[in-house]
């Protein structure tokens, strides 16, 4: 790309009399009205100058002072102020999370397909970015969660709103007038800003050190790693709220301004003491500059010592207790916030970066000495972020503690394995940073564990300083796979008419009649219009015939491809121009529909049950059963299971009216929220809507499929299998209509042919299997009994035909089956001699209490009876084809055997 500066010379700089700088460390050039001003105003080339003396003249009391401070400013300005989107980004397939307020905005606004909710627009969203997760707690002001101030203006070719001049006006009004910041202290440093997609030139905003706002000027999409215009300019702007806060309060670090409430807490419930406020300050103002980034971690706290001229260890001293703590109080907002718009912790997706960021709560828990559940720190902050800036976390509280309890043991399990999965990774006395990173990404042990417990072996390690960087860029979401290919060469189809839906106009339309446009190498059809349902979300094509002048042609598949629905026959194809016959498998299509529908039912009716986590991860309709995948944290009990049916066939019961309403995306998401992409991202600037139910509906989503037009068609829905498919997903198998009268049908079969075979009638089915049961306990109890005398009985055969050999007592037993014959073998080593050799029709099986090595005595007897066989050290075994349990010739050739052993 080519960085224009030419934009950022922007109508403020020019009418007021700004200055341009280039910053002698970084290089970057920067705008301020400070003439004496010598370098960007950035970290780490400018030092902290509001730690303790804040600037400016407002003094807010919380971040909902300021964030309502800057939301009605914009709205002063003609901003409509547009409520805050969830952290997952579930309208996007491309990214996990919302990592700033633009994100919200992509690709749908941004790529022009559909019209922002509002134009211009102001919002606070709450954003994660874990590219600095290593650096929370220690620069002083890095937070894995924060909200993003922004105001949007999106310009179209045909309609502008507000560029690069009103952009920066804004700010600076904002920033001086509103906040009371003095106007020489605003410095504007030039730069470039690229994320989820898109790229722009940008200024950083900075005040006294610290960057508290991103301007930028977004006219550029990122394809295939290279920048390309865009029709649409955007004003993405982005304001951190915390940080604002933090320089107006001039606090420490920006967790002692915004965290403040739980620290107290923390404090005084884990015994940590709060440093001296003067010693804190000159450590903060030190530590932001030294960012990890330039200088090693231990470098960088002996650098700090060093100028406040106290000891490099009483600093380390001083300071970790505190990065735990501000550690413990971001990532345990920020799970929070992930867990309660659906993410389950786990060990793929983004389940994987909650559990990441949980497994470093724990690690840092445990370096304060806490032995109380990390539950009970979640439970602390959630009350108080509940109270004040996110009541919606009351309802999802119970959940988040839920699991991390569940995280907090399968993190006790994971410690407990270590020591012998880090001893495996030892390789000529070292582990590598790779090594490291296996031991955490495929069994979840946090390298400072590892070290740990690598140390124990006398093994040094060193833990790269930004060890959780470099892990969670390798858990980014991967890029999505290609989209279905064309099934016939694309070019074929290029300017055809697109085909009419009609499966769409009447769902229940089994015959028509269409015209044939083209015929592609003899076997694929496309018609003028079709009632053949292409496959797509999970639905499968519909089959069927096509009769035309010359035949008949069985339908096989059914594709899109392009603008055109294309039908793959066998048998004789059509002509081009001819009007032909189209004919679906009713039956076939019908079971589908009864499918899909109760696919939507008994989603909803799982998450009536099991809560609101539940989201659908994958889905396929088929016969004589379908399956959803879900994801909840366990397999459901049977109760639960009950319930969910109770839930859906009530639903069928209801006779819900079931409705598709096609609606422009941005009115859809708004009508009815994030849940229509329960099934998925659908691309498109309208969104086929399926609406069950109606005041309130039973359930809405979006979806291509074809349904059913109340949901008493559906018949039963049954349940036939769950199952935990991975970590965070458990999948359901079931089935409606016949089928599922048929399911239960079999069921009773195979419960009347058990009655049958046990004798007695349906009814008593029960009874018989507990007497049959408790008849089996008794008839074991006698047979142990038994067992016992028969050892006995034989252990005193065996003491009576002895062989002594140098020293060594063996016997010979010739038994009828393998029932007790272990535990004979037992008795009689530990306690009667030392080889037992018990032969079984043609096997042979070798016993000792290793006085000598079994497997040498069996390789001696079976080469004297000409046999094979061998073993290990007290058990051996082999075979001797036509010994018929002739214990007779086994004892002389036993004989013959064990003078030759070694002892
Ligand atoms: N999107 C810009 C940022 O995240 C404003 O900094």
């Amino acid at each position: 790309m080519v960085f224009d500066e030419e934009l950022l010379r922007t109508r403020l700089f020019r009418s007021e009399s700004f200055k341009r700088g280039k910053c002698p460390y970084c290089g970057h050039h920067y705008w301020t009205l400070n003439q004496g001003q010598e370098n960007c105003g950035d970290q780490p080339c400018t030092p902290y100058g509001f730690i303790g003396n804040p600037p400016g003249t407002y003094r807010p009391s919380s971040v909902a002072d300021v964030r309502e401070k800057f939301l009605s400013f914009f709205e002063r300005r003609g901003h409509a102020r547009v409520n805050r989107y969830p952290v997952v980004a579930r309208w996007r397939d491309d990214v996990y999370l919302v990592g700033a307020s633009i994100y919200d905005f992509q690709p749908w606004v941004t790529e022009g397909i559909v019209p922002p909710p509002a134009n211009p627009l102001t919002i606070s969203q709450p954003s994660i970015r874990l590219t600095d997760v290593d650096k929370v707690g220690r620069s002083g002001r890095h937070l894995t969660g924060f909200e993003m101030m922004a105001h949007h203006a999106f310009n179209f070719p045909d309609k502008k709103v507000y560029w690069v001049d009103e952009t920066v006006e804004y700010a600076h009004e904002f920033l001086t007038k509103e906040l009371g910041i003095r106007e020489d202290e605003v410095t504007y440093k030039e730069n470039i800003w690229e994320g989820g997609g898109n790229a722009g030139e940008s200024f950083e905003v900075l005040v006294r050190g610290l960057e508290v706002a991103t301007l930028v000027f977004m006219h550029y999409r990122i394809a295939d790693g290279e920048y390309r215009d865009m029709p649409m300019k955007i004003v993405d702007t982005g304001y951190g709220l915390e940080r604002i806060y933090w320089v107006l309060t001039g606090k420490p670090t920006v967790y002692e301004a915004v965290f403040s409430p739980f620290l107290s807490w923390a404090r005084s419930r884990f015994g940590v003491e709060r440093p001296d406020d003067a010693l804190m300050q000159s450590i903060a103002t030190l530590m932001g500059q030294l960012d990890p980034e330039v200088l090693a971690l231990d470098k960088a706290y002996e650098a700090v010592a060093r100028k406040i001229g106290i000891d490099a260890g009483e600093l380390v001293k001083t300071v970790k207790p505190q990065e735990a703590l501000y550690v413990l109080a971001d990532h345990s907002r920020t799970v929070s916030w992930m867990i309660n718009d659906g993410v389950i912790p786990s060990n793929s997706g983004v389940g994987y970066l909650a559990r990441l960021l949980i497994r470093r709560m724990m690690r840092y828990a445990r370096f304060l000495g806490i032995e109380e559940p990390l539950a009970e720190v979640f439970d602390a902050h959630l009350k108080l972020l509940a109270a004040t800036d996110y009541p919606e976390l009351r309802e999802g509280a119970p959940l988040i503690l839920e699991l991390v309890d569940m995280e907090d043991k399968k993190y006790k399990a994971t410690l407990k394995a270590a020591p012998q999965l880090v001893e495996k990774y030892i390789r000529s006395g070292k582990i590598a940073v790779e090594d490291l990173v296996d031991l955490y990404d495929s069994h979840g042990i946090p390298p400072e564990v590892a070290a740990e417990a690598a140390a124990s072996r006398g093994v040094q390690v060193t833990v790269p300083d930004d060890f959780y960087e470099r892990i969670t860029k390798m858990h980014q979401r991967p890029a999505k796979e290609e989209g279905k290919r064309s099934p016939v060469p694309p070019e074929e189809v290029v300017g055809l008419p697109p085909t009419r839906e009609e499966f769409y106009e009447d769902v229940y339309k089994s015959k028509s009649r269409a015209r044939v446009i083209k015929v592609i190498e003899g076997r694929w059809v496309v018609l003028d219009s079709t009632i053949f349902y292409p496959e797509g979300g999970g639905q499968p094509a519909d089959r069927g015939v096509i009769r035309h002048g010359g035949g008949e042609a069985a339908v096989v598949d059914v594709q899109r491809a392009g603008p055109v629905i294309v039908h793959e026959v066998s048998g004789a194809a059509p002509r081009e121009g001819e009007e032909v016959e189209l004919e679906i498998d009713w039956e076939r299509r019908l079971d589908l529909m009864r499918m899909h529908t109760g696919t939507h039912v008994l989603i909803q009716s799982i998450r009536r049950v099991l809560g609101r986590h539940v989201w659908q991860a994958g889905a396929q309709k088929d016969v004589p059963t379908s399956r959803i995948d879900v994801t909840h944290y366990r397999l459901p009990t049977q109760e639960e299971l009950r319930r969910i049916e109770e839930e859906a066939n009530g639903a069928v019961m209801r006779d819900l009216p079931v409705r598709p309403l096609v609606l422009p995306r941005t009115e859809a998401e708004r009508r009815f929220g994030f849940i229509i992409y329960q099934g998925g991202v659908v691309p498109g600037k309208v969104l086929r809507i399926l609406q069950i139910g109606e005041d309130p509906p039973f359930d809405v989503q979006a979806c291509g499929g074809t349904h059913l037009t109340r949901t008493g068609l559906i018949g039963p829905i049954k349940i036939v299998k769950v199952e935990k498919i991975q970590e965070g997903v458990v999948r359901f198998t079931f089935t409606t209509g016949r089928h599922a009268v048929k399911y239960v049908q079999e069921l009773e079969g195979a419960m009347d042919e058990a009655a049958r075979r046990l004798g007695v009638g349906r009814d008593s089915l029960l009874q018989a299997v507990d007497k049959l049961v408790a008849e089996l306990r008794g008839r074991e109890a006698v047979l142990r009994r038994l067992a016992s005398k028969a050892v006995q009985a034989d252990l005193e055969e065996a003491r009576r035909r002895e062989i002594n050999l140098n020293g060594v007592r063996a016997a010979v037993v010739a038994l009828e089956g393998r029932e007790y014959a272990q535990e004979l073998a037992r008795a009689y080593t530990s306690s009667v001699g030392d080889v037992l050799v018990e032969v079984i029709g043609d096997e042979v099986y070798v016993y000792t209490n290793g006085k000598v090595r079994a497997g040498d005595a069996a390789k001696a007897l079976l080469g004297e009876l000409g046999g094979r066989g061998g073993g290990g050290a007290t058990y051996a075994q082999g075979r001797v084809e036509g010994l018929r349990g002739d214990a007779a010739r086994v004892e002389t050739a036993l004989k013959h055997a064990l003078g030759g052993v070694k002892q």
